[in-house]
Order: C-alpha cells, then structure tokens, then sequence
C-alpha cells in the first residue's frame, strides 16, 4: 500500500515562521483541520471529528509546574492500538557502554562513510560512545547516523531518552506526531522522549550525530549577569504546527527500550495527531542564530559560554549533558592565547565538526579534526590546541581583531566520563596517531630568559 504525502503543514495566524511555533517550552496551541482542539477541556467525552484524546507527558505528573511538560494529542487512533513488540537482535544502536575498559587516551576518528547497501535512519544508527544508561535515567548514549533512504512505513521512538539530531550533510525531513520538521545542516532538531516519528532524506544521504539524553530533559541555560538575552534565545526555537497522515498498511513501529530495539506491527500510520496543546513537542533550532558571547578585554571564558542546551544533574552546576557549539566569531581580546586553551577538565567532552575547520585543531592532508568525524577528550586527559595551531596563535598580534569564519564545531560535554563502543574502538576511521598532534610542542623554557 502506498504512503500518501502528510499534509502540508498549517500556518498558524500567530506564527511569524510559516509551519512552525516559536518559543522554547512554551504553551502550544495548534490544529490541522479548523475546530478540531476541544476547547475548555482536555478529554471531552467527544472530541470533534470523531478523535481520541490521549496525553503525552515527558515529566513526572508532579514535577514542578515550571518544569512540567506535557501534551494533549488529539488523534485518529490512540498510541496503543498496534500488535505486541518482539525484541530484535542486538544491532549497531545500543546502550552497552561497558564492552570495553574506557580510555584515558585521547581519540580521534575520520568521518564516518556513508553506507553502500540502502539504509534509512535508524538502521544506519551507529552507537560511537556513552555512559550511564536508560534504566537509571542519567547519562547520554552518543550515535552517528549516515543513510541513504527515507524511512517509508516504519516509525521509530525512542522511550530510552531525548534525542538531539545534529545534521552534518544533507537535509532531514523528520515527519513527527506533533508535525514536520526540516532540518539543515547548522540547524539542530530534538525529538522528545516518546514521540514517534519518520525520517525522509531530501538530498538523498545524510550524515550527522545523535546525542541520546537519559537524563532531564533539554533546557536553555541559565543567563546569570548576561542578562535577559543572549547566547541560545527563547524566540529562535520553533516548534512544528500540527500535520497529520490518515494512511493504513503493513507498517512497522520500532522502539527503543531499555538498550534494545523492539519491533511491532501496526496498521497504520502512528502519525495521525490532527491537533494537539501543550508544551511538550520536538523543536528545531538555527545554530546560525546564536549569540556568541567572549571577551573583548583579555582572557577566554570557560567553554561553557558557548552552551546552547544544557541536561542538569540532581547536582547543582554539574550537567548531564551541556550541548555545546563553536561557531564563526569575532576574537578581540589582547595578550590573550585565543584558541581554546589547554585544559584538563572533569568533565568530559565529545565533539563534531559540521563544517569548515576548528581553531584548535587544524585539518591536515593526513586526516586531522574533519567535518563528519569526532574526537573524545575524557575526564582529566590533557588536551588543548595542536601545535600548529599552538604555533599561531603565540606568533599572532593580538592588537587586532581575529574573525574566525565558515566553521561550526559541536561538543556533547557530559559530569560522566564517557566509554567508547567496541565498535568505535575498531573502527577502521579510528586515527591511530592522533596523540602525536600534541607531541611537537617543544620546549621553550629558558631561566635565563624571562
Ligand atoms: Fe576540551
């Protein structure tokens, strides 16, 4: 049976982004067919045309209203009609972050390739690293993807955690039960735990990474003395207008559950939410559209200033995850070593490239830190810029302005150290002589010379 085409999404008279409500977290309000949300109350005892309600919450019922989010969705047929799960065989997409010992050594990979043989979404899920896991509901498991077919008559959520798309080649069409979002390359997307969703390929391959959140869910930091505005702003992220498929076949729905993925037969599409309210819902977000904050006296603040997104922990100023990005920017401050300097941290970090080169690491015709491929730093490796780019940024004159373009790094920092995937660790885009970058910083320690 074919899949007919969802329907276009509605624009709303309230939203300046046609298909999409702008805010983060906020109280949502969106319907595909006129008159279709139940006005006054949430489960009338009829909802108009003839729709289930159902509620999808993504907090405890007790949280903290402030905190609590969840959504009415107002549906063709309520999530559980669909025949039961059987558990598919352990794949390359897991939560097993204890195969192998996890490593002081500081690793570097080459961009993950594209497949050969058809692959859609989340079979070209490919687990690179992570740390604690769903059943605690604390820590982030770490994927890559790299497909080349959209993913028609199969439906996938994932009840292990949040998921954080990062394109890095190649547009995605993420068609959810709240909505469509399309999502470029330096635009992010998170898909609440739960929701299900397709994804289609618009280009045709995509590459990207996936950061899978156990813990709280997203939220923008906190500003402190910067003030009511800055860095990740409420108004850029969006949040799709309700689109809805009324289509019946031999369908597939997979799941996500406790490490493992769960397969089951549906008959028809799970995408049939004709209109929903609430303030849970997949969101997408411009990377383009922050507001970088530095110095512009003297000295680098800490890295954290670059934070989008952050995941607290139950302890405080420590995060689960801090999503975090380095973007084109301005560097203006004096007697200053400019690039990111060398640190050992407690936290520990994983990062991506979507474009361009980063200013720590430069791009050699050897391999080097490339779009599509990764690094992981963990808790307490020295690290910090390579020597060349050491040897730079000592030689540059910091009395003028240094305007770093065309680059956009992303970093998943995590409190927990975090363990690569035998698979990672055998992966022949592994750099086995990544450590040597650091290994020409000569000294240059002279008593006599101060
Ligand atoms: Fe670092």
């Amino acid at each position: 049976m074919s899949v007919k085409p969802m329907n276009k999404p509605q624009v709303e008279a309230a939203t300046t982004v046609a298909g999409y409500m702008s805010g983060f977290g906020n109280e949502f309000a969106t319907e595909a067919l006129p008159g279709a949300l139940p006005q006054g109350q949430n489960s009338p005892q009829q909802v108009p045309y003839g729709l289930y309600a159902e509620q999808l919450s993504g907090t405890a019922f007790t949280a903290p209203r402030h905190q609590n989010r969840r959504s009415w969705l107002y549906r063709i047929r309520p999530g559980a009609v669909h025949q039961p799960f059987r558990a598919l065989p352990a794949g390359r997409f897991h939560n097993r972050f204890d195969e192998t010992p996890a490593t002081p050594n500081l690793l570097r990979w080459d961009p993950f390739p594209l497949p050969e043989a058809p692959t859609d979404f989340v079979d070209s899920l490919l687990t690179v690293a992570g740390n604690g896991g769903p059943e605690a509901q604390s820590g982030i498991g770490i994927h890559v993807y790299a497909a080349n077919r959209a993913m028609r008559g199969r439906y996938f959520y994932d009840a292990d955690g949040e998921l954080l798309v990062v394109p890095q080649q190649g547009r995605l069409r993420i068609a959810t039960e709240l909505g469509v979002l399309d999502v470029a390359p330096l635009e992010i997307a998170v898909i609440p735990r739960g929701v299900r969703f397709r994804v289609e390929l618009p280009d045709g391959t995509a590459r990207g990474y996936v950061c899978e959140n156990f813990g709280a869910m997203l939220r923008l930091p906190e500003l402190g003395p910067i003030g009511a505005n800055g860095l990740a702003n409420a108004r850029d992220f969006l949040a799709p207008v309700a689109a809805y498929e009324d289509v019946e076949g031999d369908f597939e729905l997979l799941a996500k559950f406790q490490g493992a993925l769960w397969s089951a037969k549906i008959g028809h599409s799970p995408l049939d939410v004709v209109a929903w309210h609430g303030n849970l819902a997949p969101y997408k977000y411009d990377l383009q559209r922050f507001n970088t904050i530095g110095s512009i006296s003297y000295d680098h603040p800490d890295p954290c200033i670059f934070t989008v997104l952050t995941s607290p922990s139950d302890t405080a100023g420590t995060a689960n995850l801090d999503f975090a990005i380095f973007p084109p920017r301005w560097l203006v401050a004096e007697h200053t070593f400019r690039p990111p300097w060398f640190h050992r941290n407690v936290a520990s970090e994983f990062m991506g490239l979507i474009h361009g080169e980063y200013d720590a690491k430069e791009a050699t015709a050897h391999g080097g830190f490339l779009p599509g491929g990764a690094s992981l730093h963990n808790c307490m490796s020295g690290h910090g810029p390579d020597a060349a780019s050491h040897a730079k940024a000592i030689a540059i004159d910091t009395g003028k302005p240094q305007h770093i373009v065309d680059t956009m790094a992303v970093m998943f920092e995590t409190r927990l150290v975090i363990r690569p995937t035998r698979q990672a660790l055998e992966a022949s885009g592994l750099q086995a002589d990544y450590w040597r970058c650091w290994q020409g910083l000569a000294r240059h320690f002279d008593p006599g010379r101060r």
